[in-house]
């Protein structure tokens, strides 16, 4: 469960990071949707793409440890470094695998697979591991309007009814690729919900009669 204990941990040990989170009274931002959701949608496969420490695949794993129904992320990131493309952000934190494990057992969260690929590399093992079905895709990897475009597109298919795809950065002017790509979704397969907090979190869903091929 969320002890303060917990929250003060994932806070200060995946900083500094973009997600609205306050140091102060252990308020986890945006990491309350991504816990809220994998508990809410009992979800046995959430894949991340991109993350410079760990927020997000940390959250989400940890839901799914409290929910205790077994659960996996896959974490996609090629742990690139430097704020210009192709990182977007990234600080090579995924290069050390042992330091890596310690980092995610720290937290409780043992159960992320890292896979130190670029999307667009990881897309048939992912498939693989995850029986292409999959309750959460976190999009927060490169910031490209082509980039965002295509991390959607390519992964999307997996999302099954009922699940939800996220997009970290939709409302933000340092990379407005992610907005620009969310506007061409399209609308009659999918229902599109933008909260524009900064930097932005887009919420992304199957309509009904949507079939999951995409
Ligand atoms: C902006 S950082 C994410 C930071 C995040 N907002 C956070 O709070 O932790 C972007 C990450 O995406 C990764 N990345 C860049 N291109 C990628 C690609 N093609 N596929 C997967 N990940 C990618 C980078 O290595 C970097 O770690």
């Amino acid at each position: 469960m969320l002890s303060n204990k917990w929250l003060k941990k994932i806070i200060h040990g995946t900083g500094p990071q973009a997600q609205r989170v306050d140091r102060n009274t252990n308020n986890l931002g945006f990491g309350w949707l991504y816990y809220g959701l994998a508990r809410l949608l009992w979800a046995r496969w959430v894949i991340v793409i991109g993350s410079g420490k760990g927020f997000a695949p940390c959250c989400y794993a940890k839901a799914m440890n409290d929910e205790d129904r077994g659960g996996t992320v896959i974490l996609i990131d090629p742990s690139y470094k430097g704020l210009e493309p192709p990182s977007y952000g990234g600080i090579g934190f995924w290069d050390d695998a042992e330091a890596v494990e310690q980092h995610f057992s720290s937290m409780g969260t043992q159960n992320i697979q890292l896979l130190k690929k670029t999307s667009a590399e990881a897309l048939v093992e992912v498939e693989e591991i995850t029986g292409g079905k999959a309750q959460i895709l976190h999009i927060d990897g490169a910031h490209s309007f082509e980039n965002a475009k295509e991390d959607f597109n390519l992964y999307s298919r997996f999302i099954e009814m009922g699940g939800v795809a996220v997009l970290h950065d939709s409302f933000c002017q340092q990379w407005p690729g992610v907005s620009e790509a969310v506007e061409v979704f399209n609308r009659k397969r999918w229902d599109v919900l933008t909260l524009r907090l900064w930097p932005g979190l887009t919420l992304v869903t199957r309509k009904v009669g949507s079939a999951q091929e995409g």
